[in-house]
């Protein structure tokens, strides 16, 4: 498989020298292929989002690389300014970075620096709104007059309209009501499917990293502790407890269940998948 973005040995420490000295990620190799969809999971102060912001070049390594399609993006500073628009970077809570008159000027405002020609501009702005489920008329609104949920798309949709060939995005979901956060959800998923681009998101929930991500990467004090398919991840629910995580609660429920006696797969972690092995087990077929 393609390997589109790549993190080889990188290690981060903020204010070195300084007794404020703090290795915040610190050997992590990892690497996403085209068209992957990864969940970044680990506790609170793990380095999740000071890894993610190498993957755009706007931290740079105290050590290892950082490669784009196999080059280095610190290698010059033409690769630097690449990697900004390869790789599309959504901040925790992305709305209070909305500054613009207009939303069709906030949205437009990555794509304009890419210097791409008005029409192409435009074409992406309207997409992306079309996207993230606004109508064209708020384009012409100001992004201070939308509900927070309606920001948090405005800025959503301005990553899109980069079109990167990896969308990295940082907790998307964290602050909205269960509504927004199905909502987001569907979006990056829409966008995704439409582009066939890599996602890497980071989130606190193992439901979400669940049912969105094919690879999970579980990380622990500044290093990987481990990664593969949600099923890989979620067998090995002792370690994941050590690292201060969960396994998500309908995994924990039928796992409960086999060690009480009861035959029931434990490889599942949505509900929907869950009452599917379940009927099929009822049924007589293998799970
Ligand atoms: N600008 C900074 N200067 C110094 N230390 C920092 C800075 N940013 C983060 N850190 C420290 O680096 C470590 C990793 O922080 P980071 O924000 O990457 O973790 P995280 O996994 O994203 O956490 P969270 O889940 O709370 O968002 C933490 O100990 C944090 O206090
Ligand atoms: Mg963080």
């Amino acid at each position: 498989m393609n390997e589109v973005l790549k993190v080889e040995n990188l290690s981060h420490v903020y204010s070195p020298g300084t007794p404020f000295e703090k290795t915040a990620v610190r050997d992590v190799t990892f690497c996403a292929h085209k068209g992957e969809i990864i969940g970044l999971i680990g506790h609170t102060g793990s380095g999740k989002s000071t890894l993610i912001q190498h993957f755009n070049g706007l931290l740079k390594p105290t050590s290892g690389r950082v490669l784009i399609n196999g080059e280095d993006i610190h290698q010059s500073r033409e690769m630097t300014r690449g990697a900004r628009f390869a790789v599309g970077l959504v901040f925790q809570y992305p709305e209070y970075q909305l500054f613009e008159e207009t939303v069709r000027r906030d949205v437009a405002f990555g794509p304009h620096n890419m210097g791409l020609e008005q029409a192409e501009i435009d074409r992406r702005v309207e997409e992306a709104v079309r996207i993230v489920g606004l109508p064209p008329e708020v384009l012409e609104s100001s992004p201070f007059e939308l509900s927070g949920g309606q920001k948090r798309r405005v800025a959503l949709a301005g990553v899109f309209a980069m079109e990167p060939e990896v969308l990295v995005l940082d907790e998307p979901m964290a602050g909205l009501d269960p509504v927004g956060r199905e909502e987001v959800f569907r979006f990056i998923v829409a966008y995704q499917k439409k582009h066939g681009t890599t996602v890497i998101f980071v989130t606190h929930s193992m439901e979400d990293a669940a049912r969105m991500a094919q690879r999970i990467v579980v990380m622990e004090k500044s290093r990987i502790l481990m990664e593969g398919t949600p099923c890989e991840v979620f067998a090995r629910a002792q370690e994941l407890t050590r690292a201060g995580l969960d396994v998500p609660q309908v995994t924990r429920v039928l796992m409960r269940l086999r060690e009480l006696g009861v035959d029931v797969p434990t490889d599942a972690y949505t509900v929907e998948q869950a009452v599917r092995l379940l009927q099929q087990k009822k049924e007589g077929r293998a799970c």
